[in-house]
């Protein structure tokens, strides 16, 4: 098995980032393909703490890595990163490649984005507000500015004043103060184009030679299928496809080179900004999860919803996505509780529904059904297999894994790397070639 893809199975923020690390030692190639730095990836490589929100955290690991076309790309904040690797010693050059036709944001998309978050009467998501949803509104209204322009120094003042003239007169209707100076902004973005030059190619045909010397490639998701803007609890998604089928249109790899699907799911649920949560806990417990589990987010630093493991809504995200195999992260976290719960139905107007329901006022309508389970209240931080669990800690994950009707194919237990269990005979571990950490 080659080409494995690894994606949140819930709202983002399911501990991906310590798991594509640990992933990315056994595969040539690392590839983001959708979204953009509205996510935030915690990695250490020893004691050194990383905060990579664009490039693919596999490069810390020496692996090269790829910003596909279905990403948003701010250039100041990738050359920031780039900096920053550079820095760490790491051979940027060497080992990342821009795709050519990724879009780019410019200050004016958080213009927009303020404008409509803000805006009287509108409801608001709650975005990250790095511009992500208006770059990808340029996109697909076929005005969007990509890499490709950015750097070709004859092609961008034009498409970039064609552009910018847009948002001015969007920016004059809505009776918005902030003045861009457009002229500044189009020097500043010459600048960086000519910086990134050198790594933006075509990563279409880049990824299909690697294929063809049979290279093993890892496609990390950012966010989480529930926040996929066609599957997830829309409007209060981000803009692009976090789920498996986002790779083959944003990577520009073919359906029949997946062999195979991770879902990364926390041992219960978390969720930021604002939109349905059926099992959303009560402020006092949801306050024992988030300090126990460090719940603030990696890129906002704001406090994220917690509650408990959702089964409908995983068997919903393993349709879509067709998970081989769940990879749990956080077991630790639940450690201390006494009890601990898990949504097992859904009910809405007096019946228990077994499907998602497509609209927010019905899912916020929704009243969770929940069984009670022990817990163990003992460590389990330092267990390294899955025998080194508690007794009720296996019946918690057997619980989980028959409700969902997928396998866990690995627990985590700790921030550390070797505080993750890979369990033997899994699908994962065969997809990733064996339990070695
Ligand atoms: P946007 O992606 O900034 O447009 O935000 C849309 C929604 O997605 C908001 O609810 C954000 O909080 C959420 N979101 C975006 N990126 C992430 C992420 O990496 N983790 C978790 N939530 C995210």
């Amino acid at each position: 098995m080659s080409n494995v893809v690894i994606l949140g199975a819930q709202w983002g923020d399911e501990g991906k980032g310590k798991m594509v690390d640990l992933l990315a030692e056994r595969f040539d190639v690392v590839v983001r393909y959708q979204g953009g730095h509205n996510a935030g990836h915690t990695v250490f490589v020893g004691e050194q703490k990383y905060i990579l929100t664009l490039v693919p955290s596999g490069i810390l690991r020496g692996k090269l890595a790829i910003i596909g076309n279905g990403l948003v790309i701010n250039p100041e904040e990738l050359i920031r990163q780039i900096e920053m690797l550079e820095a760490a010693g790491v051979d940027v050059a060497g080992h990342l490649a821009v795709s050519n036709r990724a879009h780019v944001i410019f200050p004016f998309h958080r213009m927009v984005e303020k404008m409509s978050e803000g805006r009287k009467g509108r409801t608001a998501i709650g975005t990250t507000s790095r511009g992500i949803g208006p770059c990808y509104e340029d996109k697909v209204a076929r005005r969007g500015i990509r890499m490709a322009d950015l750097v070709d120094e004859n092609a961008l003042p034009e498409l970039f004043r064609s552009l910018a003239e847009d948002k001015a007169i969007l920016a004059r209707a809505f009776g918005i103060e902030e003045k861009l100076n457009f002229d500044a902004i189009l020097e500043e973005y010459i600048g960086y184009g000519r910086r990134l030059k050198p790594l933006v190619c075509d990563t279409t045909h880049l990824l299909a030679k690697l294929r063809r010397e049979g290279k093993r490639i890892l496609f990390e998701g950012a966010q989480g299928t529930m926040l996929d803007i066609d599957h997830g609890t829309y409007p209060f998604v981000t803009s692009s496809n976090a789920t498996a089928g986002g790779v083959c249109t944003g990577a520009g790899f073919p359906p029949t080179a997946i062999d195979g699907v991770i879902g990364v799911s926390k041992a219960y649920s978390t969720r930021v900004g604002a939109g349905p949560f059926p099992s959303e806990a009560p402020e006092q417990e949801a306050d024992r999860i988030r300090n126990a589990g460090g719940e603030f987010g990696t890129v906002t630093g704001r406090p994220r919803r917690c509650g408990w493991f959702d089964v409908p809504l995983i068997r919903y995200t393993a349709a879509i996505n067709g998970f081989d195999s769940l990879a749990i992260t956080k077991l630790d976290v639940l450690d201390h509780l006494e009890e601990i719960k898990v949504c097992t139905g859904y009910r809405l107007g007096g019946r228990v529904i077994e499907e998602m329901p497509a609209t927010c006022r019905e899912m916020e309508d929704i009243e969770p059904v929940y069984e009670v389970l022990p817990g163990w209240q003992t460590s389990t931080a330092g267990a390294r297999a899955w025998s080194d669990l508690p007794e009720k800690a296996r019946s918690y994950l057997r619980f989980l894994e028959n409700r969902t009707g997928v396998e866990i194919g690995s627990v985590s237990v700790g921030a550390e790397r070797n505080q993750t269990i890979l369990v033997e005979g899994s699908r994962l571990t065969e997809l990733i070639g064996g339990t070695r950490l």
